[in-house]
């Protein structure tokens, strides 16, 4: 049996009297890539703003790992703990390359660990840049200006820079929303080619045959709550499921 990358347990977020998420539980385990799924406002994002230390909830726990306790860590902390997310609006500095960039992403971690100290990538780090590289299918692209990369370039290249640093947890929100429909099938291909013992990926998309093809499990949010967990062929065909959000 595979290791709990996520444990999350009776979680609830509330914004005055609404409750944004309701007494949610689930796990995620290493390994894996969790489809999250539900109507708009159901709470997607919140929780991964609870995961990332942004939103603090009311109750609940969170644990990392099977042991680290996430909802007591700062979000920097968080992110130093091997949680790294990916914003629909992509992070990268357009001026320097996409090597430089990933090399970048590197230092910042290491900068808020050693303080300010000068950084030169040594041999490992130049070796898992191109590692990162061939990774989000850019392979001897790391001298391309980042801002002249396409649309769907660009969202790889974010993707590389969380895993430049090697996070445990991956969360992508919405990651092929603008994509045109070859981004999206090279995204599959980079994603699913993501899949690690030593990592859980969870991606919130709308895009029903994106998460289909990348999922292994999905689970439904509905007004704050677990509507449904399962593979994606049971949710298709989950009367609830059709009725609140597929079915629209
Ligand atoms: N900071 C906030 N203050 C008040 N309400 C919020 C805040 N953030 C989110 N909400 C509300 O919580 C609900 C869930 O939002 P969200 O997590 O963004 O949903 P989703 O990503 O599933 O569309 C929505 O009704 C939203 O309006
Ligand atoms: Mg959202």
């Amino acid at each position: 049996m595979s290791k709990e990358a996520l444990y999350i347990d009776g979680l609830t977020v509330s914004f005055g009297a609404f409750r944004a998420i309701n007494n949610l539980s689930m796990i995620v385990k290493f390994g894996e890539i969790r489809g999250i799924i539900g109507p708009n406002g159901a709470g997607k994002t919140t929780l991964l703003d609870v995961l990332t230390g942004k939103t603090r909830p009311r109750s609940g726990r969170v644990l990392l790992d099977g042991a680290l306790d996430l909802l007591a860590l700062s979000e920097a902390e968080i992110t130093l703990s091997g949680v790294g997310r990916k914003f629909q609006k992509p992070s990268i500095f357009e001026a320097l390359t996409v090597a430089e960039n990933l090399g970048l992403a590197l230092r910042s971690r290491q900068r808020s660990i050693w303080g300010e100290m000068v950084y030169t990538p040594d041999e490992g780090d130049r070796a898992h840049i191109q590692d990162v590289l061939g990774m989000i299918g850019m392979k001897g692209r790391g001298d391309l200006s980042a801002g002249k990369l396409s649309h769907g370039q660009k969202q790889w290249l974010e993707i590389g820079m969380l895993l430049i640093q090697r996070p445990k947890v991956l969360l992508l929100d919405e990651p092929v929303a603008g994509m045109t429909d070859e981004e999206t099938e090279r995204t599959v291909t980079l994603i699913r080619a993501l899949r690690s013992p030593e990592r859980a990926i969870l991606v919130i998309e709308h895009d029903m045959a994106f998460v289909q093809e990348v999922a292994d499990l999905v689970s439904v949010l509905h007004e704050g709550r677990m509507l449904l967990e399962g593979p994606m062929e049971r949710v298709r065909a989950d009367p609830a499921v059709i009725e609140v959000y597929l079915g629209r």
